[in-house]
């Protein structure tokens, strides 16, 4: 081979090599990014940056999951949930219901209540079942 055909095969190889690099980073990256996601959503929903309102997420969680059978008028199990006092005071039986830990799973029949539901409920205890 002369001078000229060795440049014309480096320079092949060469654009060979760097495609496969671009295609390996690239692939690379999209899945970082996937993975930096995934992480970003499982903070929002795992930990207590925020305030938990009683009025606007606890109270009509409760009315929309469970006082169809735990109400004054339909105590299921002896379990009234309508407002405040009621719910504060049985908080550690709802969560423990939603958990199925130590409890009935419920709603009763399942599904359960989703991650992100269960760890609000969670929270508003932590945070001191604030009527707020
Ligand atoms: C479709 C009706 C229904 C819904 C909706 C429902 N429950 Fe119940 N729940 C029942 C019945 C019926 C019982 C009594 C079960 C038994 O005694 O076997 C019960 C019992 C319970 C108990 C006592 C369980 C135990 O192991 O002692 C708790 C706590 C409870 N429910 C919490 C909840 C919570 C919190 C929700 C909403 C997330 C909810 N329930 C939704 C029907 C329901």
């Amino acid at each position: 081979m002369d001078n000229l055909e060795w440049v014309f095969v480096l320079a092949v190889n060469f654009n060979f090599y760097r495609m496969k690099q671009f295609l390996i980073y690239g692939l690379c990256i999209s899945f970082l990014c996937a993975c930096a996601k995934d992480k970003v959503n499982d903070n929002v929903v795992l930990e207590c940056f925020d305030e938990v309102s009683f009025s606007q997420e606890i109270e009509p969680l409760m009315n929309q999951s469970c006082v169809g059978c735990h109400s004054s008028a339909s105590q299921s199990g002896g379990y009234n949930f309508e407002g405040y006092v009621n719910i504060a005071n049985q908080a550690n039986q709802i969560l423990g219901a939603m958990q199925a830990d130590g409890f009935q799973l419920m709603p009763i029949g399942g599904p359960p209540l989703s991650d992100s539901l269960i760890k609000h409920f969670q929270c508003w205890i932590e945070q001191g079942t604030l009527d707020n």
